[in-house]
């Protein structure tokens, strides 16, 4: 059997969470709100215009607030709420991104992160602090799927300031046995409205009947529900809270048959998105004959440590993550509460997940 999160470990446990406003910081808080969690967030204020899932969840009790993870002016409100548990998602998330301003990258990505683990050191009672990184922080010179012991790398701002905050965390004095990376691969869910990513894209084109362009049709991706790293996330944290001897790093990505086209899974999302919208609604996709950012292809991870010692693993194949996602957003799309429907996936998966062999 998989194993699930310890209810009676978050109820009333305080938790920062850093990136709250971001799509997985969303999930993340609204399920840790749920609960019974204390929460204090750090994130940036929004875009001018943007209307981020986290506005419309309409949490109470996060202690919500704005500042910059990569500088100072945060750290002695976080100090004062004295975490036990610390899961720092703020990132400058998205490799286009990276490559338009890379300085801004690596000022968030890495030193975002060094002011997290400074703080944790100053800390004694912060028995686990999770740093989220991606399945991107692997040198891509190597086979994949990638594991835990390979050599890290970045070939773009992204990636190496991803691997960079990898070495910042492994290298910092002092903190073994409470701080530790989860590297995850591509999620997909609900409330995603960032720009350049694929399912963002398909609800954004076929919302409008208009024909969603593939930059790589080809490149194979891990896919995974949200919910499905976020209940790694916190099982790894009680289990690092607990003393348990877990390893430092774990790959959490869906196993090596759940890795598909990003046209396989456009061609199911069109699919998915006819039974919801009707056989005449939109669905239309075409490749783009040129596609401007330079992005790696068939990135896999090895996740069997995370499946072997957290118990943890798929309890969605990518097909009913995709077909879970197009129906957030439509039944979003037609005026259904966002924490519901939130709540209503992460309570679906952790049943599903409960009974899942392992
Ligand atoms: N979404 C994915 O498919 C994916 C895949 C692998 C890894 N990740 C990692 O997971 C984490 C969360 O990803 P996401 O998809 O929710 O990202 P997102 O872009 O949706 O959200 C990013 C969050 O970080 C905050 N943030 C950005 N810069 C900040 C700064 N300088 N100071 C304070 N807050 C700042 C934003 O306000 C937002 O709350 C990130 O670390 C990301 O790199 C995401």
């Amino acid at each position: 059997m998989h194993r699930t999160h310890d209810p009676a470990f978050w109820s009333g446990r305080r938790v920062l969470v850093t990136g709250h406003t971001g799509f997985k910081g969303s999930w993340l808080t609204c399920w840790l709100r749920d609960l019974g969690a204390e929460v204090y967030a750090v994130s940036l204020p929004p875009e001018a215009g943007a209307t981020p899932l986290w506005d419309r969840l309409e949490l109470d009790g996060v202690q919500d607030v704005r500042d910059d993870v990569a500088g100072t002016g945060w750290l002695a409100g976080a100090a004062a709420f004295r975490p036990e548990v610390v899961l720092h998602l703020a990132a400058q998330s998205l490799v286009s991104e990276g490559y338009r301003d890379p300085a801004g990258t690596f000022g968030t990505n890495v030193m975002g992160t060094v002011r997290v683990l400074s703080l944790v050191e100053s800390l004694p009672d912060v028995r686990a602090a999770l740093v989220v990184t991606t399945d991107k922080v692997y040198d891509v010179r190597q086979p994949t799927p990638f594991r835990e012991g390979d050599f890290l790398g970045g070939k773009d701002p992204y990636s190496a300031s991803k691997a960079a905050a990898e070495l910042a965390t492994h290298s910092w004095p002092d903190l073994t046995g409470r701080v530790v990376t989860a590297r995850a691969g591509n999620v997909i869910g609900g409330g995603d409205f960032a720009l350049n990513r694929i399912v963002p894209d398909i609800v954004r084109a076929w919302s409008t009947d208009e024909t969603l362009v593939l930059r790589r049709p080809l490149a194979v991706r891990p896919w995974q529900h949200v919910v499905e790293p976020l209940l790694g996330y916190l099982l790894y944290a009680e289990d690092v809270a607990a003393g348990r001897d877990v390893p430092r790093a774990l790959n959490f990505g869906p196993d090596a048959a759940q890795a598909v086209t990003v046209q396989a899974l456009v061609e199911h999302a069109a699919e998915r998105w006819r039974e919801l919208r009707g056989p005449a609604a939109g669905g239309a996709w075409e490749v783009d004959p040129h596609p401007e950012m330079e992005e790696t292809h068939d990135l896999t991870l090895d996740a069997s440590r995370a499946q072997e010692l957290l118990q943890w693993g798929n309890a969605w194949g990518w097909q009913e993550a995709t077909s879970r996602t197009l129906e957030w957003y439509v039944r979003a799309a037609d005026g259904e509460a966002p924490r519901a429907l939130v709540l209503e996936q992460v309570a679906d998966y952790v049943a599903i997940a409960g009974r899942a062999p392992q």
